[in-house]
């Protein structure tokens, strides 16, 4: 029998950048500040849920409230780690980490690389598709939200495109000037086409509590969670 749309719900949430060493002091980020993650974490903690909050370096945001469990990371690799050793034990994942696509190859064995008048080459990897792995291994009864962050003109046809790929519940469309904003204008796409419309920009925190009714909504659909030993 589905779960009824109020149960409390063991909730993983993934918000923040990563950053990717390229030697003992530089990095290779992006400008996520992990507020819609920290958002929704303290509203779904709120509302009663269990909340893990995965959150990456980011410099603001570190004040989580007492009742969620907080654990960081740095890099994609940790996350990986994080998320593989968690994720089994929640019923759903909502992917608002800004994950890196690429990461430097180059080892420099912990060290500084140095100045020099000939210019530099970094040789980049890509990552896994953390969000894509973790679809693969998880049950029916687990509901997973992942997100696009797309320039607007392509934001309809990528955010299609990343539901079938990433093969998750629905995926959390939004131009790339949501990216360090206070405001995030988003349309949540759905399996089987449907897309639902908050109605225009709004606030974070707002944005956070409208996401969770449509995710309690998508979860009450799943099978229920089979018994936790
Ligand atoms: N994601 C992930 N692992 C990665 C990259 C992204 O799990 N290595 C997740 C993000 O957390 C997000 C979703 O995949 O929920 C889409 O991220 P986005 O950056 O929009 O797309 P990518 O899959 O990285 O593809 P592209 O950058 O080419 O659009």
């Amino acid at each position: 029998m589905p779960a009824p749309a109020h149960t409390s719900l063991k909730v993983l949430i993934t918000a923040g950048p990563t950053y990717e060493p390229i030697d003992a002091v530089r990095f290779l980020g992006n400008r996520s500040s992990g507020r819609l993650g920290h958002a929704l974490a303290a509203e779904a903690a709120q509302r009663g849920h269990q909340v893990t909050l995965l959150l990456g370096p980011a410099s603001q945001c570190t004040m989580v409230p007492t009742q969620i469990t907080l654990h960081r990371f740095r890099t994609t690799a940790d996350l990986q780690a994080l998320l593989a050793r968690l994720w089994a034990d929640h019923d759903v994942l909502i992917m608002a980490a800004a994950v890196a696509d690429y990461r430097p190859t180059t080892p420099v064995n912990g060290g500084k690389i140095r100045r020099s008048s000939r210019g530099l080459t970094l040789h980049l990897e890509p990552t896994p598709d953390l969000l894509a792995g973790l679809a693969k291994q998880s049950r029916p009864d687990q509901t997973l939200i992942g997100f696009a962050l797309e320039e607007a003109a392509e934001l309809p046809h990528a955010a299609q495109a990343k539901l079938a790929g990433k093969g998750v519940d629905a995926i959390v469309a939004n131009p790339l000037a949501t990216m360090d904003a206070d405001d995030i204008r988003a349309v949540l796409h759905m399996r089987g086409g449907v897309t639902l419309d908050p109605g225009g920009a709004l606030p974070k925190t707002r944005f956070a509590a409208w996401l969770l009714d449509r995710v309690a909504e998508i979860h009450a659909a799943k099978p229920a969670t089979p018994s936790r030993g």
